[in-house]
């Protein structure tokens, strides 16, 4: 059905309105009952109504005689409420306007109108995706523009990548390197995929058979989820998590069980593991070094999990998009570990290791049996990733260790600066082993959770950092913990100390 969104003329007939909403006065009556049920579920007591009709003919009526049959509530006056999407605050205050007006019936075709086209946006979202909105890196990212906030938000670097990788990406496409590449990863990158998890694992994989080129870290991870999980299985998550792990596990229709990680050192609680594993535990997803804590898991944690694993015959599928920015202790890929490799799916991409978080190139390293699962998804869900960036990530892979060293160096040192910053705004610091993340405890400045801290921020102080409630299923596990990156470069985190501690005030 085709949706209109103009608005008509104060004096437009109803047929007119029909020809706008190209559709039957049957299918208004369905949508007006439809939208009462939704209205009435999610805004139950914010608001007034008043009663109006539609044309709609009784099935058992004169079919030439329209009856008066439906009652449609209108809202008056509400407050708009903070909490709603930008697009809905649009409906509030198009059918406040609505309400307004002085003929009464064209008010209502005009509300059916909006409604319609405010149905678009909310009720069309499948059920398996209504609770997640657009993300909070986003929304934040979007608000440090507005406000013209420094971003220590999104982990995205505010310096460019290697000269010599741009240079390869650039001589590809000159080389003519530009149509589809082979589904599973251009030769060459799956090939130097190989040999760095070899040279940082010692373990040694079939480039053709074992490693899967997706676009970028977020693909890899669907196409494992969709891959090898079905609906109904069971996969352990310890909270705080990335975003797209449980966006990715609801698209699956799996039951996520979720362990929190607790400050201030966010170690795995063992008992709480082994009591949420149960027959039908198809996977756990482990995260290390860990966005947002920046906790590095420790090797008895590893291996405690990985014997639970082998002993309940459950899978890993592991996250080591920072294991470059590994600061305090060196990162362990759990799919080295004496009888994981089989059960592991180890996911990474070149993104954070390059400062090229906009090229999306990522893998996905398992055995075949695994393997053979996540490209069935990859397959259909992108098929192929862009080529000439594949032909300039495998010149990323050879990169020499000096360049990793440089990496890290340049990363302490930015970490320094932030850290010694918070510490002297005020904020109690959590220590972070890897990435570039740091979590603080922001209640000494008195807001009532970390959503108002983060709004707070950006707006009376300039300066942008994450809300971790997100993270959780539990929002309120991470009500009193912000998130700090420090992948700016250092004047900017500097300029960011700054702003903080002449305008952040404690209460
Ligand atoms: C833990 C984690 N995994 C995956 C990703 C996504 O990686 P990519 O940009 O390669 O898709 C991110 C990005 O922030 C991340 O923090």
């Amino acid at each position: 059905m085709q949706l209109s969104i103009a608005i008509p003329s104060a004096n437009c007939s109803y047929l007119e309105m029909l020809s706008h909403l190209h559709c039957r006065p049957a299918t208004l009556l369905t949508f007006s009952k439809s939208f009462q049920i939704y209205r009435r579920t999610k805004f139950p007591s914010s608001m007034a109504s008043i009663s109006t009709v539609s044309t709609e003919k009784a099935a058992s009526s004169n079919q030439d005689q329209p009856t008066q049959k439906t009652h449609l509530p209108l809202q008056v006056s509400p407050p708009v409420p903070a909490s709603i999407s930008a697009q809905f605050q649009d409906y509030y205050i198009l059918v406040r306007c609505c309400v307004g007006l002085s003929k009464f019936d064209s008010s209502f075709r005009f509300f059916v109108l909006v409604c319609w086209h405010s149905l678009k946006w909310l009720n069309l979202v499948a059920k398996r995706l209504e609770k997640f909105k657009t993300t909070i890196f986003t929304q934040m990212s979007m608000l440090a523009i507005k406000h013209g906030a420094i971003n220590l938000g999104q982990g995205f670097p505010n310096f460019d990548g290697p000269e010599f990788v741009k240079e390869a990406a650039i001589q590809a496409i000159k080389d003519g390197k530009n149509q589809y590449a082979r589904g599973y990863g251009v030769p060459d990158l799956n090939s130097a995929v190989a040999a760095r998890f070899k040279k940082d694992t010692g373990l040694v994989v079939d480039p053709e058979k074992e490693v899967t080129v997706t676009s970028g870290c977020t693909e890899a991870i669907a196409a494992t989820m969709l891959g090898l999980i079905n609906p109904g299985d069971e996969v352990i998550l310890f909270a705080p998590f990335y975003d797209s792990y449980e966006a990715t596990l609801s698209m699956v229709g799996a039951k996520i069980t979720s362990i929190t990680l607790r400050p201030p050192d966010f170690s795995v609680p063992i008992d709480e593991l082994k009591s949420a594993i149960s027959k039908n535990t198809r996977a756990i997803l482990i995260n290390t070094p860990h966005n947002p804590t920046g906790k590095m898991f420790s090797r008895e944690e590893l291996e405690i999990i990985a014997s639970l694993c082998v002993e309940n015959d459950v899978l890993v599928f592991t996250d080591e998009v920072y294991d470059k920015l590994a600061f305090e202790a060196d990162h362990i890929c759990m799919a080295s570990l004496p009888g994981m490799y089989e059960r592991t799916v180890t996911l990474n991409s070149l993104g954070k290791t390059f400062s090229l978080t906009g090229w999306k190139i990522g893998w996905a390293i398992a055995p075949p049996h695994l393997t053979w699962g996540v490209r069935q998804a990859h397959s259909f869900l992108t098929f192929a990733t862009s080529t000439p960036m594949q032909w300039a990530a495998a010149a990323a892979l050879q990169a020499p260790d000096s360049y990793y060293e440089e990496l890290k160096r340049d990363y302490m040192a930015k970490k320094a600066i932030l850290v010694e910053g918070l510490k002297s705004v005020g904020f109690k610091v959590y220590p972070s082993s890897g990435t570039y993340f740091v979590v603080v405890d922001h209640t000494p400045f008195g807001l009532e959770n970390d959503i108002a801290f983060c709004e707070y921020l950006i707006k009376e102080v300039g300066v942008v950092a994450i809300p971790t409630s997100v993270f959780y299923l539990n929002p309120e596990d991470g009500k009193n913990l912000v998130r700090f990156t420090f992948c700016k470069d250092e004047e900017t985190l500097r300029s960011a100390v700054e702003r903080m501690k002449e305008k952040l005030i404690r209460r």
